[in-house]
């Protein structure tokens, strides 16, 4: 039987098809656009809209009895009603501690989270909602132009505290998850080894790089008026707030990425490693 993973494209899509297909599961990975999709030998392309699924989903969904389901904005509600007559047995939800936190569940982000939740505990699907800490890759996100301009970061709330999640890790969890029942659990709380600062973080970046990355701290204001633009201000709003409320915190240190995988959860380090041209000029 197929497993499908939508957002086969995005950050942890692709390293989940990419986990499933080298330990030799029949595996279909969808985009919207089917064409943007570079994925390993012997995983199937699929197009699919979540929101607007329309006959693709049964094409989709063909043979399918695992499914990895992206947070998506929007009704993903007929896309499950059309996982349910496909037969899925099984679905790993992609979520966000932004569902649950306090300050954030019952703003934007965690009003989307919360949204593809209750479609998912409505559809009666059997399930495993993932919420990942802080992801690495927030850092080429949010620091990696900077880096390259001008070899320094500016931010505010720099002594924010976060736990970065390693992808690969999230993905492997999630291959777990898809391929036998053992920690099928109503959820899993995945975070990286150990919480640093954000300056940390940047500081850890710039050990890799060899060069000294100075953080210019910025008011909220100042961040707030910097980023727009770059994301509606609702959501840049909460970001803010919530790294305010963590500053002089300890970010939370789970123990799931080892006790599903066998493997201890990656250091951010290993992400900047493999990603140091991100960083670079040129
Ligand atoms: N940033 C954090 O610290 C953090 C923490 C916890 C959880 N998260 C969650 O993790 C997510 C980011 O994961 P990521 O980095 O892997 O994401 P990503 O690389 O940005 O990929 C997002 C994927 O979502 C797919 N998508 C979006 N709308 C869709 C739709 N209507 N139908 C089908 N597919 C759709 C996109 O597919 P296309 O190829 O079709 O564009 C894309 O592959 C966040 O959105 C959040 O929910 C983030």
């Amino acid at each position: 039987m197929t497993i499908l993973v939508t957002g086969a494209r995005g950050n942890i899509g692709s390293r989940l098809v990419a986990a499933l297909a080298e330990a030799g599961h029949p595996v279909r990975g969808s985009a919207r656009d089917a064409t943007t999709l570079r994925l390993p030998a012997g995983a199937e392309p699929a197009e699919l809209d979540l929101t607007d699924p329309g006959p693709a989903a049964a094409d989709a969904l063909r043979g399918v009895d695992a499914v990895f389901l992206y947070p998506v904005i929007g009704s993903v509600d007929a896309f499950l009603e059309a996982a349910v007559a496909a037969g899925v047995r099984y679905l790993v939800l992609l979520s966000s501690p932004s569902a649950y936190e306090a300050g954030e569940f019952d703003r934007p982000i965690g009003l989307v989270h919360r949204a593809v939740e209750r479609a998912v505990a409505g559809s009666g699907l059997k399930h495993t909602v993932l919420y990942p800490s802080w992801l690495a890759t927030n850092a080429g996100r949010d620091w990696a132009d900077q880096i390259r301009a001008s070899r320094r970061v500016a931010m505010a709330f720099g002594d924010a505290s976060v736990t970065p999640v390693h992808p690969d890790d999230i993905a492997r969890v999630a291959a777990d998850l898809l391929t036998r029942d053992t920690h099928r659990a109503r959820m899993q709380i995945l975070t990286g080894p150990r919480p640093l600062r954000l300056r940390d973080a940047v500081a850890t970046i710039g050990d890799v790089l060899g060069v000294e990355l100075p953080v210019d701290d910025l008011t909220r204001d100042e961040a707030l008026e910097r980023d727009q633009g770059r994301m509606p201000r609702p959501i840049l709003e909460t970001l803010l707030d919530v790294a305010a409320a963590s500053v002089g915190q300890t970010a939370p240190v789970t123990n799931a990425v080892e006790r599903v995988t066998g493997r201890p959860a990656q250091p951010f380090r290993s992400w900047v490693e493999a990603h140091r041209a991100d960083f670079q000029p040129g």
